[in-house]
């Protein structure tokens, strides 16, 4: 039994129907020296890599933290998360759930993004403005119902840092 989420069985891409999926999903701080120049270019960088590597995801920023989930070929996504956690934009890295998956949560996303003002829709359900990234992220399954209810909010997949 996958312990990942649960989407009602989104189609994999041409090819990829014998590989193994995963999916990380984590918090982090961002850096002193990341600003929205640095997250305009972890999302350019993404969004390029993520389509060749067949990796989809979401990210979102609020006060200074991130939080972002990556799903694909489990080798793809190991690989990636590796690279991730060496860079020097974020640090204090939490897995909040990590493991095998049966299909997507976003299907045709290189890199989903929301922060304060575009995540807005999300915040009443899950009291954002009273809750850090940090504190959502101590209730795993919580957490990962917020990423599946991000992925069922409309016009977020293409955003960038609305500065
Ligand atoms: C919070 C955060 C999220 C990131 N997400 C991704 C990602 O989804 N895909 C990606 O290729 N790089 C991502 N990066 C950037 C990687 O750490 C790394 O800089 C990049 O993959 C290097 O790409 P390159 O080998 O093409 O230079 C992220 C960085 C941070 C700080």
């Amino acid at each position: 039994m996958s312990s990942g989420p649960d989407v009602g069985g989104r189609p994999r891409l041409l090819g990829e129907y014998d590989m193994d999926f995963s999916y990380v999903l984590y918090v982090s701080e961002m850096s002193d020296e990341c600003g929205d120049g640095e997250i305009i270019d972890i999302l350019n960088t993404s969004r390029k890599n993520n389509v060749k590597k067949s990796v989809t995801g979401m990210l979102i920023r609020k006060d200074r933290m991130f939080l972002q989930y990556i799903e694909g070929p489990e080798a793809q996504v190991r690989e990636l998360f590796e690279k991730i956690k060496s860079d020097e934009r974020h640090r204090d890295i939490r897995v909040v759930h990590q493991g095998p998956i049966t299909d997507r949560v976003f299907f045709d996303w290189e890199m989903g993004f929301a922060d304060e003002l575009n995540i807005q829709p999300l915040q009443w359900k899950w009291e954002l403005d009273k809750l850090s990234l940090f504190s959502l992220a101590e209730g795993a399954d919580d957490c990962l119902n917020f990423v599946k209810a991000f992925m069922g909010t409309p016009g977020l997949a293409a955003n960038s840092p609305s500065c």
